[in-house]
């Protein structure tokens, strides 16, 4: 499981909560700050705010209301959430209300917390994100587990991770590993600006080389291992999740063709073309999709696979042992 989880919030390792007082909160009509100023309504508490913001996602149909009015007003007060429980009663100043409402607005429109926010925890490790990158999800964490235990033994592995958007997979292997070296790849540009200002966040930018490119084109050095959490939704199922995360999230991150499969597959091929065999490949696959990719790389000669369960036991993480080049 997972051993060497260390939470670093923001730029360093401070835990202190991150507060949006340096980011542009498109203020919204104070309605109830005027209103509490002429005595008609409840006072502007902690407490009231949450809890009008509370129905107000509700009837927005979002299944976690309580949970993101929570950490949206902690970030706009900028303190810990458990903190918004222990003291109530502080009234919120007119910035601060009118912060909270208008990312309370944004949320009701379905605008995932972590965008809002500017940041998601994967790992224990604090990654920003923006609509540039997948937001990271936690079941990728089974995959940064398995490669870690599947490496640590070796000296120092040259990984590879494909895909890498916001460097998630990456970083938290540089952390991880310390003195393993990695190639992070993306066809994004853009994802590959926030993928390097997290490595640099986390300090481990000198050892991940960010690249530009298709998959494993831009690599020509043999590798230990390849991983890789690439697009492994259907067309059908991107076009039919509108309130969701993913409507906010880049297209290019998700889609994979009629069947899902069609960036795994290509990855495969790449993979199986190379002159040097890769040791171990790991690829995070959609249910739906890791018996095909399994299939796919292990019709390959002497490829050995093996197929990971979630903790919900559904097959997740397809492994690959000694990747080598098809005769
Ligand atoms: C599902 S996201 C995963 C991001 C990150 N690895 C994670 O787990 O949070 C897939 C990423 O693959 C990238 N991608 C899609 N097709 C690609 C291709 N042909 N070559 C390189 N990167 C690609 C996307 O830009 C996106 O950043």
């Amino acid at each position: 499981m997972r051993s060497c989880r260390k939470v670093r919030r923001g730029s360093g390792c401070s835990s202190q909560p991150r507060t949006p007082s340096n980011r542009s909160i498109a203020p919204l009509p104070l309605s109830r700050a005027s209103a509490s100023a002429v005595g008609s309504s409840p006072p502007d508490t902690r407490a009231n705010a949450r809890r009008e913001a509370i129905a107000r996602l509700r009837e927005a149909g979002i299944e976690s209301a309580v949970l993101d009015a929570d950490l949206l007003l902690a970030y706009v007060l900028g303190i810990r959430k458990e903190d918004v429980y222990a003291h109530p009663e502080p009234v919120l100043s007119a910035d601060e209300r009118a912060g909270y409402e208008g990312l309370i607005a944004r949320r009701a429109r379905g605008e995932p917390v972590a965008y809002l926010r500017g940041w998601k925890e994967f790992y224990g490790l604090e990654f920003a994100v923006d609509p540039r990158v997948l937001i990271p999800r936690p079941e990728t964490e089974l995959l940064v587990d398995e490669t870690v235990r599947r490496l640590a033994p070796l000296d120092s592995p040259l990984i590879c991770d494909l895909g890498t958007g916001s460097g998630a997979i990456a970083i938290a292997l540089a952390v991880a590993l310390p003195r393993a070296r990695l190639i992070a790849t993306d066809s994004s540009t853009a994802a590959l600006e926030v993928a390097r200002a997290n490595a640099s966040r986390h300090e481990v930018r000198e050892r991940i080389d960010f690249r530009a490119g298709d998959l494993l084109a831009p690599i020509h050095e043999t590798l230990d291992a390849v991983v890789a959490n690439l697009p492994y939704l259907t067309s059908a199922e991107v076009d039919a999740g509108g309130g969701t995360s993913i409507e906010f999230e880049p297209r290019a991150a998700l889609d994979a063709g009629a069947d899902g499969l069609a960036v795994i597959r290509l990855a495969i091929a790449q993979l199986l073309a190379r002159p040097a065999p890769t040791d171990i490949a790991l690829f995070e696959c959609g249910p739906a999709q890791a018996r095909s990719a399994a299939a796919e790389l292990g019709a390959a000669p002497g490829v050995r696979t093996d197929i990971v369960a979630d903790l919900a036991g559904r097959p997740r993480v397809v492994v690959a042992m000694r990747v080598a080049a098809r005769r």
